[in-house]
């Protein structure tokens, strides 16, 4: 990676500073792209004509504010960019109001850069284990006639019967075409329930910790968001309040502390919703990956009354690319969602939900599951197996038991902070995040350690990471 770098003329007191400044500079600039390797530290000190213990410092001052990733024995690596340009991208003053509103950085979201050791971050499903060529086939499969225009705002008739015979048959789901709507994923169903359900100021109970995104969607379209406490049976029941006039629930693995709803929490929950006669939104995240026992009944299952809306996204399981979910509601109130989705997006994209509906109906997705399966499994073994070992020597305090999903957490000795490590982690070339942002209290974060994008090697050497690194802070 070759730069231009101009010390000429700059006395020796200064050149420290004005390297920082001027790799900084192109680092933020977009000059290098993430992942990029740095010069050495001895042809940048040739090429300089100046000290390799002046580099080195400036290496590791960028290295230590982020900008760059520094490997023992691999070199210095350019880090994720995008936050530092987009700072230094001025707003035009129309837009102020826009970009003080969302106040948050998507930066986040992209790829860690080439040459990271492993990327923990939770909730992504291996794309080495995209199903590539039962998914062109049926794609391929759906191109003999040109797309045929606007389509049903409640998605593709054929989808709409594969996803209702699919959650039949995995779930005991028990509906029809009529009762399905197909969304942009499971977020895009959060969204339609959010302005078409909920009234300004209506109270949404939610699970906290739970997913930031659910609650965000409710939050956006003037909802009251109610925190509602989650312990290892799910979300406390007795807690909801009075006024809710919306629960949003994820039973089958809890976001992000992994708890199963219990069966009783599961009456309880509905009684109270029909107390309260608020309308259950059941999130059935991560249900297609569970690791012991047998899934538990769905509420939309055990609801005799009809106020749950069951929520399903095919993100995990194939892709989260393909923006395809769904809920499942009465037929009238599909039809009320479906006419409300006409001024936000109009329909689903064709092509993808044709093609998804062959995926499904000739037997790939079934197929796919099999196999994705048995691969998430040993990594979770492999995870548990590594996380046990480290709550037995006490470098952990505890962890949720993985029972299903790609993702675990685990709980540290009160003197080490989740955030704090999870920063030194990614300076160390490992990308991972902590339940901080799902959290609305003030407690201690845990961390959570996900493991779609880290097959069984990644994961290893980011676990050896992670021992490593919490061994130096003790
Ligand atoms: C709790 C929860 N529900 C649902 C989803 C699926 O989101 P989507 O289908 O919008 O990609 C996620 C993704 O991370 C999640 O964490």
């Amino acid at each position: 990676m070759t730069v231009d770098l101009f010390l000429d003329g700059v006395p020796a007191r200064q050149r420290s500073a004005a390297l920082y400044e001027q790799l900084h500079t192109a680092i933020a600039h977009g000059r290098f792209a993430a992942g990029d390797r740095l010069p050495t530290t001895r042809s940048l000190a040739d090429e300089l004509g100046i000290a390799r213990s002046t580099i080195a410092t400036v290496y590791a001052r960028l290295v230590a504010e982020g900008h760059a990733l520094g490997r023992v024995g691999d070199g210095t690596f350019v880090g994720p960019t995008t936050a530092t340009v987009r700072a230094a991208s001025p707003v035009p003053a129309p837009f102020a109001r826009a970009v003080r509103q969302t106040g948050r950085s998507v930066a986040d979201l992209e790829s860690p850069p080439r040459g990271w050791l492993a990327d923990l971050r939770s909730g992504r499903p291996d794309p080495a284990l995209f199903p590539l060529t039962d998914w062109r086939q049926s794609v391929t499969s759906t191109l003999h006639l040109p797309p045929p225009g606007y389509d049903h705002p409640a998605g593709l008739p054929e989808l709409r019967r594969a996803i209702a015979a699919w959650i039949k048959r995995s779930r005991g789901v028990d509906a029809t075409a009529d009762h399905v709507l197909v969304t942009a994923g499971a977020q895009g169903a959060f969204d339609l329930c959010a302005h078409t359900i909920v009234g300004p100021d209506d109270a949404v109970a939610v699970e906290d910790p739970g997913y930031r995104l659910a609650r965000a969607s409710f939050a956006a379209r003037g909802a009251r968001i109610v925190a509602v406490p989650v312990d290892r049976d799910g979300i406390v029941v007795d807690h909801i309040p009075a006024h809710a006039r919306v629960i949003v629930v994820t039973p089958s693995h809890q976001a992000p502390t992994g708890a199963l709803l219990s069966p009783d929490r599961r009456r309880q929950l509905l009684q109270r919703a029909g107390e309260l006669d608020a309308i259950v939104i059941e999130d059935d995240y991560d249900t297609e990956y569970r690791y012991v026992d047998r899934p538990l009944e769905p509420l939309h299952r055990l609801d005799t009354s009809g106020r749950t809306v069951y929520v399903g996204s095919f993100s995990k399981t194939i892709s989260p690319s393909l923006r395809l979910g769904f809920l499942v509601a009465p037929p009238r109130v599909v039809d009320a969602l479906a006419d409300a989705r006409r001024v936000v997006d109009a329909q689903p994209p064709h092509l993808t939900q044709a093609a998804l509906a062959a995926f499904i109906t000739n037997g790939a997705f079934e197929r796919h599951l099999r196999r994705t399966r048995r691969a998430y499994r040993e990594r979770r073994d492999l995870l548990v197996a590594r996380l046990a070992g480290m709550a037995d020597d006490g470098s952990i305090s505890a962890f949720a038991p993985c029972q299903a999903g790609l993702h675990t957490t685990v709980s540290l000795p009160d003197d080490i902070d989740a955030e704090d490590l999870a920063r030194r982690l990614h300076v160390a070339g490992v990308a991972i995040a902590t339940t901080a942002d799902d959290q609305l209290d003030n407690r201690p974060s845990d961390l959570v350690i996900g493991f779609g994008l880290a097959d069984g090697n990644r994961l290893t050497v980011a676990l050896d990471l992670i021992s490593a690194t919490l061994s130096t802070l003790r």
